[in-house]
């Protein structure tokens, strides 16, 4: 299928991550449809990103940017337009469980929502004159923990309850304009960030495992390839009709019935 994201300028936030990142997977899937990605994050090797693509023939930018600055994010959707003169979609992919529980300071709870839901109100502040032009769409990246909690990181729990909010509110908003809002909600998925919270644990194996036998499809966790695949398709207009939906990838983590995970193990 023909997802006609050809030529089409998609922002992706938090798109700098190491290889094999939600991000950076987003970023060659977009690439390989022919779509021309903006990768917005403070990590410098987007700009590495960037140029591997160019090299390959395949037009893309870096804007290296902390998304907790206002001023920085007005500044990055500037650099886009300046550059392509449109804006077709915007990814909101950024976000870090950055664990700050109710024993975190005021500071540290603040800085968590200014990360993780702050950032994906500005980017689409400031990026909603041009969705407006080219009727584009906003896809949020949400995650379980707005749903099922975690424990010990009620910023990151807040926030992603608060992305969740945000893209029913900005669907309803921005109907009027034609612009559709969506969220991707994930569960469990191995991405170097999170491989990277394994190492942490004294018993990570044990963990590990633990969490793959507890999702329902094949018990294994996500593959970001999965993710990415169903986050092009929803900003695609082969999802034309598909508004202020909350899209589970997950393996049926959230929603099967718990029987069922001990007859898979
Ligand atoms: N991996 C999972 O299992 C999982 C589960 C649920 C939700 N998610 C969500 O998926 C998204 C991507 O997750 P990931 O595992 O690929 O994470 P990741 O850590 O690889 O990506 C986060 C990116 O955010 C960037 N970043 C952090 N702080 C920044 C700042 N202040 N300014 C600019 N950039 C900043 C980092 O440089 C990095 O590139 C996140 O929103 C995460 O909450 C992931």
């Amino acid at each position: 299928m023909d997802l006609h994201l050809k030529g089409k300028i998609v922002v992706v936030s938090g798109s700098a991550g190491k290889e094999g990142s939600i991000g950076e997977t987003i970023i060659k899937r977009l690439a390989d449809e022919g779509a021309i990605p903006a990768l917005v994050d403070r990590n410098s090797r987007g700009f590495g990103y960037a140029e591997e693509l160019q090299k390959k023939g395949i037009d893309a930018l870096f804007v290296q940017t902390d998304v907790t600055d206002p001023g920085q994010m007005e500044s990055a959707v500037k650099q886009i337009i300046a550059k392509y003169g449109r804006i077709d979609a915007v990814i909101n992919n950024v976000g870090v469980n950055d664990g700050a529980g109710l024993d975190a300071s005021y500071e540290e709870f603040m800085d968590s929502l200014k990360l993780n839901v702050v950032s994906y109100f500005l980017m689409v502040k400031y990026a909603l004159p041009y969705l407006k032009e080219s009727k584009g769409n906003v896809l949020n990246i949400g995650s379980k923990v707005a749903l099922t909690g975690q424990g010990g990181t009620s910023g990151y729990a807040a926030a992603k309850g608060g992305v969740l909010g945000l893209t029913r509110e900005w669907a309803v908003d921005l109907i009027q304009f034609g612009i559709r809002s969506n969220a991707i909600i994930i569960a469990e998925s191995y991405t170097p960030a999170y491989e990277d919270w394994i190492k942490t644990l004294p018993d990570g194996e044990t963990v590990l495992k633990k969490i793959n036998k507890s999702i329902p499809f094949e018990s294994r966790m996500t593959k970001t390839e999965e993710i990415a695949d169903t986050a092009l398709f929803i900003i695609s207009d082969r999802s034309s009709h598909t508004t202020g939906q909350f899209v589970f990838v997950d393996g049926g983590y959230v929603h099967l019935d718990r029987a069922l995970i001990s007859d898979v193990n």
